[in-house]
């Protein structure tokens, strides 16, 4: 079996939980280099992974790697390359570029030289002067860091990441991104055996990724990727990855999340969505001002949630009031473990007490954190740390 190089790309601050999905997917050797989860892999391992990581942007196919210190040597490297063995004769190939700390700093002229360089050597392949782009999508991606040249193209698909998992036709304003959601829920000690409870939910997002993962339903299920259309990705590696996936299911777990909001139309949204996803059955929707919400009556919970930013939707002395509930009913309760992504710089002083960890995220070009407060585990549960 032909091996290829793939990477997985992740946000800021989700490396580590990106490469445990790829341990937990059976890959090894993964090498992590700015926010890029290197792994060697067969070319079904494109549909694999496409299909099941929750939390990575991603899957690149690595085409080369290589230093870059002239145009020459950047359009000369890229023309060795074996493009035509990936890119059909009648393929769509853009390129997208980045560089950083590099004596080929201009973007637009990396990307036109590759561009140049591809469209030479596919010419030169397909005995053309022409390349008619009219069919399957190949975004390239030219990124220099330090001088390195890393020559990739997108398998996801340049306009729908991962994040899009097929399930979210609308939404309310500042959603969370499918991916960072699955990441706060992986970052969290939650598991299928407690209860989750979103108290801000929006259009659900948190609840219907902590369902999927409760559920093992891998989150690229229902959708296709750009490599969907790639000949050398074959239709029936697609299958088999999904009918591998399918058996994972878990349909018989008992699965108890809450999810509220102060928006009735935020909460028919979430509910249609869980729907869409096919988690509906896991899920109890209801309306709530969070500054008067109550704790479920459960021991060992755990809360995910991502409370209005200030600056967006919301203004500070409703957020405070909000942060206050949250730590008088959650924060007093040793078995209730507590996360909280927010902007906002006074959450552990509204909450009450200063968080466990405090972790460092992006929600989109947003700086965040992500406040923990750990509650006990339950005396019969391991705990990964
Ligand atoms: C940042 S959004 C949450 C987005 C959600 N995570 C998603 O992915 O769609 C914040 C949510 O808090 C809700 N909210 C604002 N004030 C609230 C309050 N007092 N009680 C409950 N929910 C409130 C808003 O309606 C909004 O849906």
């Amino acid at each position: 079996m032909e091996k290829i190089k793939l990477a997985a790309t992740s946000a800021f601050g989700l490396e580590a939980i990106v490469k445990r999905e790829l341990t937990d997917l059976g890959y090894e050797n993964i090498v992590t280099d700015n926010g890029w989860l290197y792994f060697d892999a067969d070319i079904q391992d494109i549909c694999k992974t496409n299909i099941n990581l929750r939390c990575a942007d991603r899957v690149m196919l690595i085409m080369g790697q290589f230093e870059a210190l002239s145009f020459e040597e950047l359009f000369d490297r890229t023309f060795e390359l074996p493009w035509e063995k990936w890119i059909t004769k009648d393929g769509k190939f853009t390129v997208k570029g980045r560089s950083v700390k590099s004596k080929l700093y201009s973007t637009p002229d990396c990307q036109r030289l590759v561009k140049k360089a591809v469209s030479k050597k596919l010419c030169q392949y397909y005995d053309t002067d022409w390349m008619p782009e009219t069919g399957a999508e190949f975004t390239i991606l030219v990124s220099i860091h330090k001088d390195i040249a890393t020559i990739s193209i997108d398998t996801t698909g340049a306009r729908e990441g991962l994040f899009k998992r097929g399930y979210r036709e609308s939404s309310m304003a500042a959603p969370l991104k499918e991916t960072m959601a699955a990441a706060l829920i992986k970052l969290s000690y939650w598991n299928k055996n407690r209860v989750l409870y979103d108290p801000m939910c929006g259009s659900g997002t948190i609840a219907i990724e902590a369902a999927l993962i409760g559920r093992n339903i891998a989150p690229g299920l229902n959708r296709n990727f750009a490599s969907t259309e790639w000949p050398l990705v074959k239709e029936e590696y697609w299958k088999n990855a999904k009918i591998e996936a399918r058996k994972n299911i878990d349909f018989n777990s008992d699965i108890k999340i809450y999810a509220s909001d102060i928006s009735e139309k935020a909460i028919r949204i979430a509910q249609e969505n869980a729907i869409e996803a096919g988690v509906d059955d896991c899920i109890e929707f209801f309306v709530k001002d969070a500054t008067q919400i109550e704790k479920p009556m459960c021991s060992y919970g755990v809360l995910i949630t991502n409370p209005p930013y200030a600056e967006r939707i919301g203004d500070e002395e409703e957020l405070a009031k909000i942060h206050k509930r949250l730590g008088q009913v959650f924060g007093k309760d040793k078995t209730w473990s507590v996360y909280v992504i927010t902007s906002s710089i006074n959450f552990e002083k509204e909450f009450g007490r200063k968080a466990d960890r405090k972790r460092k995220l992006f929600n989109g070009d947003m700086r965040v954190d992500y406040f923990q407060y750990y509650g006990d585990k339950i005396p019969t549960e391991g705990r990964e740390e």
